[in-house]
């Protein structure tokens, strides 16, 4: 990630390059007079101090900043760490970098500010990790996120990530390996539920020459493959029971073998494991090991459904987000603007059973379908039986007419209605032309006293 502009003060050669790397242009200050110059006349993104200007030089600039009311981020970076870091943060730095080993912050710090500069502010929380993308600034978002950041940072090990479907799961495990390992490390994924049992075995723990008929070669397994970054099971649900077994063995003693191989192997890497199923269930149900789901959930993250009504709010984000961001049609980028008033009301009262995968697939076929500026409610293509009950945030209503064709019609109406039937608005209000709208209201036989389907 780059920014256009750096302006860099200080001749640590490591730090220049590092700063190279990281921008279209970098330009250079010798002393604190230039920086102030260069400041005002190149309005850099980022400015960075490094220990070879004197430490009293980055408190009087940051004074001036101050005083100026420049509010471009300063980063120091110094090796009298304790003492420069505490004083420059209370002098107004952005960031602080403590000595070579911590150079490599940098990068996530600039991917950070750059999110902040964009309209990111928008869609991101301040404890969503640098480089991952988690949309939604609802207290459900927050608190999951703020699990992540606790038990990344901890030695908990195996990590349980528990949600519905398209929840983020997957996302939420980038997201922990991202602030425990950082992107240079592995993170190796395995879908339990996706393979045999054997075939599942020798995935993970690799196998030894010959161990059985069409085993060749010898084979690394994906534990070994994870190294010292991480491990995701994906739908560990459907581990077999005997796999279970082993899997708990290698949590408790950080060992393994392959299958037919007799050389015990270090486990050093990150378990991360998801489930969309109540675990607690399948324990009961002799289906899932309970010495297993003890071990795993030690620190379970949960993550609500989108529906939950401290995560409802994330709805309409997240449409907007991935409407910005979608790359399902290149060409109508940035050309669709928004969601009519309609559509977006339609997609706050979906109750999104498929979460946040649903949402996004259905934005998707929204801009390949729509071609004007805003998407509207015909574009949308919600399933008619997914509508939010207020009364019963938790439960998809259920109404006895399933058809798109019942939907529209209800949509027509509700959008006449509170158009107080004037068809240009109303057409507006829908994402559809008048002659359109006009075709519609006779196909359903709409007049201003027809009844909608109640809610
Ligand atoms: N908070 C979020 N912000 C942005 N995108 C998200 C968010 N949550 C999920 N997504 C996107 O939604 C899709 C589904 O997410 P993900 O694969 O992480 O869900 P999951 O819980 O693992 O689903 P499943 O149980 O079906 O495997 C992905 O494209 C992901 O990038
Ligand atoms: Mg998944």
């Amino acid at each position: 990630m780059t920014l256009s502009r750096i302006l860099l003060a200080g001749r640590d050669t490591q730090l220049q390059e590092l700063v190279q790397k990281h921008a279209e242009q970098v330009f250079s200050a010798d002393c604190i007079s230039d920086l102030a110059e260069l400041t005002e006349s190149v309005a850099p993104e980022l400015i960075i101090l490094d220990s070879t200007v004197a430490s009293n030089n980055v408190y009087d600039f940051l004074e001036w900043t101050k005083n100026n009311n420049i509010d471009t981020p300063v980063i120091a970076a110094g090796d009298d760490c304790p003492i420069a870091s505490k004083n420059s943060i209370a002098m107004g730095a952005h960031d602080f970098l403590c000595g070579k080993n911590d150079y490599e912050r940098l990068g996530s710090i600039i991917a950070k500010i750059k999110r902040c500069d964009s309209d990111a502010g928008d869609y991101f929380c301040d404890n969503c990790p640098a480089n991952v993308e988690i949309v939604g600034k609802s207290k459900a978002n927050q608190r999951a996120l703020q699990l992540i950041n606790v038990v990344a940072k901890s030695n908990c090990n195996p990590v349980l990530i528990i949600g519905e479907t398209g929840t983020g799961k997957e996302l939420a495990a980038k997201a922990l390996h991202q602030v425990r390992h950082g992107s240079s490390k592995p993170f190796i994924e395995v879908n339990c539920a996706a393979l045999t049992a054997n075939l599942l075995e020798s995935e993970l723990f690799g196998h030894a020459k010959g161990s059985f008929t069409s085993a060749d070669n010898e084979k690394m397994g994906l534990l070994e493959l994870a190294k010292d970054g991480s491990i995701f099971l994906d739908e560990i649900s459907e581990m077999p029971l005997d796999l279970q077994a082993k899997l708990l063995r290698v949590i408790q003693e950080k060992t393994f073998r392959k299958v037919g191989g007799t050389k015990t192997l270090q486990c050093r890497a990150t378990i991360i494991a998801s489930s969309n199923r109540n675990l607690i269930k399948d324990v009961q149900e002799n289906k899932f090991r309970r010495d297993l789901y003890y071990r795993l959930s030690v620190c379970p993250i949960t993550l609500s459904p989108l529906r939950a009504e401290d995560r409802r709010e994330d709805i309409e984000t997240l449409a907007n987000f991935f409407l910005q961001t979608s790359n399902i049609c290149p060409e109508k980028h940035g050309k669709i603007k928004g969601f009519t008033a309609l559509a977006m009301e339609a997609i706050k009262k979906h109750s999104w059973p498929g979460n946040v995968r649903e949402l996004k697939n259905v934005v998707d076929r929204a801009i390949l379908l729509e071609n004007s500026d805003k998407v509207g409610l015909s574009n949308l293509m919600l399933n008619p039986e997914a509508i939010l009950d207020d009364a019963k945030v938790n439960v998809g209503k259920v109404i006895d007419d399933f058809s798109l064709e019942s939907a529209e019609r209800e949509m027509i109406a509700r959008a006449l209605d509170a158009a107080g039937w004037q068809k240009t608005k109303a057409a507006s209000m829908l994402g559809i032309t008048r002659a359109t709208l006009y075709a519609k209201v006779k196909q359903h036989n709409l007049s201003p006293k027809s009844e909608t389907v109640k809610q």
